[in-house]
């Protein structure tokens, strides 16, 4: 299923790792593809934002040392990490929907971003569709290194593509998202949660934030199975109380005790409605089928399904 990144053609073994078979593709000299640890690396460096010196010293460190951070706070005692980072209940329930529609154990579903198991995702690795996952660094979880800019696999070959929390980190989603498209099978499917209201996070990789609206027309050239806020506007302003007190205080730490003395306004949520919490909340998710036609402007227009609709 691996392809080239840059033009698509198949890849041949060689000593030093893999390379292009296309004459005319820059990549077909030996060694074009490193295999650095256990990680294929197909990144075609000169259109992407990963350096290869840097992936090749350190192929299982992304690029921001946040994620480092994620890694230690995922080391802590299951319940204490339940009680810091609430479980993504949103995220469970449409990992489920996704894998009911999949049925079968021969399905593929590709993770984009995968180098962390996403919140709520724990049943779809213990599911049984197969789960094959990429980043730009290794890690137990991560089948190959690549960029989701050019994603080295044959068009149509994957049943469904998970994106959790990185279409923000990318600098083009729109190309991402085309990228998805052209990997789904013809009515293949597509989870896709991406921050709207968060304070910025992975420092200079963070790129971009969704409305609803906005997401939805990201996706535009799939149909919406269903789509929503993932945290309200009780988590959102939690977050914005941590971030306030850093600011103030110059210090992570402050930020840190902050959060855990206003915890209980993450519970607030639950007294949101869906129809207010679209319009402030943390995330919005966007479960869908790969579509042959776009939604169009006329379309989007009437998308809108939050509070503030004038009659
Ligand atoms: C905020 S983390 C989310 C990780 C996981 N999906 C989750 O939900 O916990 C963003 C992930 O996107 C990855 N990422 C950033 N840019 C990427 C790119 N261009 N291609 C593939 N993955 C990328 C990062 O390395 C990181 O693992
Ligand atoms: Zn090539």
């Amino acid at each position: 299923m691996l392809v080239c990144p840059r033009c698509g053609s198949a890849l041949e073994d060689s000593d030093q790792g893999r390379r292009c078979v296309s004459t005319t593709c820059r990549y077909g000299v030996a060694g074009s593809f490193p295999t650095v640890g256990p990680w294929p690396v197909l990144v075609d460096f000169e259109r992407s934002i990963l350096e290869r010196d840097a992936v090749e010293a350190v192929p299982d460190v992304g690029l921001a040392p946040g994620l480092l951070r994620r890694r230690i706070n995922s080391r802590l005692p299951a319940r204490m990490r339940a009680w810091w980072k609430a479980p993504n209940a949103v995220a469970a329930r449409n990992a489920e929907a996704l894998m009911s529609r999949l049925a079968g154990p021969s399905r593929l579903v590709l993770v984009i971003g995968g180098a962390e198991m996403g919140n709520g995702m724990e049943g779809l690795y213990a599911g049984e569709a197969t789960v094959i996952a990429f980043d730009i660094y290794g890690t137990a979880l991560t089948h190959f290194i690549a960029d989701a800019h050019q994603i080295p696999l044959t068009s149509g070959s994957v049943d469904a593509v998970v994106i959790q929390a990185v279409l923000e980190h990318v600098l083009d989603p729109g190309q991402v998202v085309r990228e998805i498209h052209r990997v789904l099978r013809p009515g293949g499917l597509v989870y896709a949660e991406t921050p709207f209201l968060q304070q910025v996070h992975a420092g200079p990789y963070d790129f971009t934030r969704y409305t609803a609206s906005g997401h939805r027309w990201l996706f535009r050239a799939f149909e919406e199975i269903d789509a929503g806020p993932v945290a309200g506007p009780g988590t959102q302003m939690l977050w914005s109380v941590d971030h306030l007190a850093r600011g103030l205080l110059r210090s992570g730490l402050a930020g840190r005790l902050a959060r855990a003395v206003f915890l209980w306004l993450r519970r607030l949520d639950r007294l949101v409605p869906a129809s207010y919490a679209i319009d402030d909340a943390s995330a919005c998710f966007f479960l869908g089928r790969r579509a042959e036609r776009e939604l169009t402007p006329r379309e989007i227009r009437g998308y809108y399904g939050g509070a503030q609709r004038w009659s």
